[in-house]
């Protein structure tokens, strides 16, 4: 953004083309009195403000933002402001863990004939913008860097796969292969470690089928690649969330699949293993007990404790009964389904905006663009139009800036909100070991305070939270603007 005077701040208004901008306009031909800080975009409803918008501005230099449009029940096309006021409310829950101050965003209702009113709101925003630090050059901090790992003990302890569930999911699927097309499950990768998606056609293939905590990919992720065929699935309890929030958004056929439930008591985060390990040539042996991992590389046996190196999205999980399932095998445990805080987000928690923002300059860093995160989340499901590779609309450019990669991961954690079923995915997959998951295990929990506990891939009926709304939201409280 370009040098403006000293005494001003930039302050960018989203103004709706119906009410809002008529307000302003009001107040214009009546020349009352107004701060000249706002730099008005003027849009055709509130619904059209994407929150991304918002974001961008705040990331690229804006002091504040502010979003104006018409009253609750006078949008222009009825229902806009509705959506944008779920919206808007939740990118104002969001901000905090980004380390933007949540006082720099503010959105409002201004109808065409209140001029006296738009003063009002303008002159009180750009005063508090002004009570408030210039905003922050995000590629200026300093970085914090941090560890990330934090002992949280899991909610039920490790155990491995029993011995005999591989035998039994192979006669399983070898009775129902024949009406299938294809199965997804797994098999061993370049060693014992590292397993990899597997997609079984025929009967032979069975005997490379492999099940164990090292088994992380979620093969939820190619379901929408199958659409119109007939597939077997492997899913544990969590994966079965991200299958019913794909059949509530229309990309799978229930009628089309055949889920095999398997328990799980836990999955091993092969990224802080391998970490751990260091460079080698060759892995000769992998035993995972329920005390005991251990691993034998060049020739040398190394133990690790399992509850150690357990995934941080399985620390907090106190259930792994399937929400779905065709054939189930095992025992699964039913439990209460109060999400923990995830390491990465307990971390976050404790620091201060200009800490988080600070840490989030560090991380940020090493991203290498690859987007791992998004192509292994099963919820992504764009593909080939992700707006981050789009370039009409442009919205983030290939350039290497932090601030650009911090964007993208902004993207994807808004595209997620309300859908992310926190399979932590994205993070397990970053080769570089971002802590991502902590901005959608916050959407989780603002998205579970906003609006009654709602968690996503819990129910096929529901209609996800932010393509909905209601006329008197019960948790969402307006600004008065006294
Ligand atoms: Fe003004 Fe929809 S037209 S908010």
């Amino acid at each position: 953004m370009p040098d403006i005077a000293k005494t001003e701040r930039r302050i960018v208004g989203f103004l709706c083309n119906w009410c809002s901008y008529g307000g302003a306009d009001t107040a214009g031909v009546a020349r009352a009195n107004q701060p000249t800080d706002l730099r008005i975009i003027r849009v055709p409803c509130s619904g059209r403000v994407n929150p991304l918008f918002v974001v961008r501005a705040l990331l690229h230099g804006a002091d504040g933002v502010l979003v104006s449009g018409c009253h609750p029940r006078d949008c222009h096309y009825s229902t806009g402001n509705f959506y944008a006021r779920r919206r808007l409310e939740l990118l104002k829950h969001f901000l905090p863990i980004l380390g933007i101050d949540p006082a720099r965003f503010a959105y409002t209702w201004v109808s065409a004939s209140e001029g006296q009113r738009w003063q009002h709101v303008v002159t009180r925003f750009t005063e508090e913008i002004h009570a408030l630090e210039p905003a922050p050059h995000f590629e200026e901090l300093e970085p914090l860097y941090l560890s990330q790992r934090q002992s949280t003990e899991p909610k039920r302890p490790f155990m491995p796969q029993p011995p005999d569930l591989l035998a039994k999911l192979k006669e399983e699927i070898r009775t129902h292969l024949p009406e299938l097309d294809c199965v997804l499950g797994w098999q061993k990768g370049r060693d014992a470690l590292h397993a990899v998606p597997f997609f079984l056609r025929q009967e032979e293939d069975l005997e490379r089928l492999s099940l164990d905590a090292t088994c992380h990919n979620s093969l939820v992720r190619y379901l929408p690649e199958y659409k119109g065929k007939k597939v077997g699935i492997i899913v544990r309890g969590c994966e079965s969330r991200a299958l019913v929030e794909l059949l509530q958004e229309g990309l799978i056929a229930r009628e089309d699949l055949h889920i095999f439930a398997i328990p799980c008591h836990g999955l091993l985060d092969v990224a802080r293993l391998e970490e751990e390990l260091g460079r080698y040539q060759h892995l000769e042996n992998l035993v995972i007990e329920q005390d005991s991992l251990r691993i034998t590389v060049d020739g040398k046996e190394r133990s690790f404790s399992p509850q150690a190196f357990l995934r941080s999205t399985c620390l907090g999980c106190a259930s792994d009964e399937p929400v779905l399932a065709d054939t189930c095998l095992g025992s699964f445990t039913a439990g209460e389904s109060t999400p923990v805080t995830a390491p990465e987000l307990a971390l976050l928690d404790g620091l201060n905006l200009t800490e988080r923002l600070r840490f989030w300059r560090g991380v940020m860093d090493r991203c290498i663009r690859c987007y791992s995160c998004r192509n292994s989340c099963p919820m992504c499901v764009c593909h080939d139009h992700c707006i981050a590779e789009s370039r009409q609309p442009h919205w983030q450019s290939a350039e290497h800036s932090v601030t650009e990669k911090f964007f993208f991961q902004i993207i994807h954690a808004l595209h997620l909100a309300g859908r992310c079923t926190g399979c932590g995915e994205c993070q397990t997959n970053c080769p570089v070991g971002i802590p991502i998951f902590a901005l959608r295990a916050h959407l989780n929990r603002v998205i579970a305070e906003l609006f009654s506990g709602y968690q996503a891939g819990r129910d096929a009926q529901a209609v996800p939270p932010l393509l909905s709304y209601m006329v008197d939201e019960a948790n969402i409280q307006e600004r008065e603007w006294q």
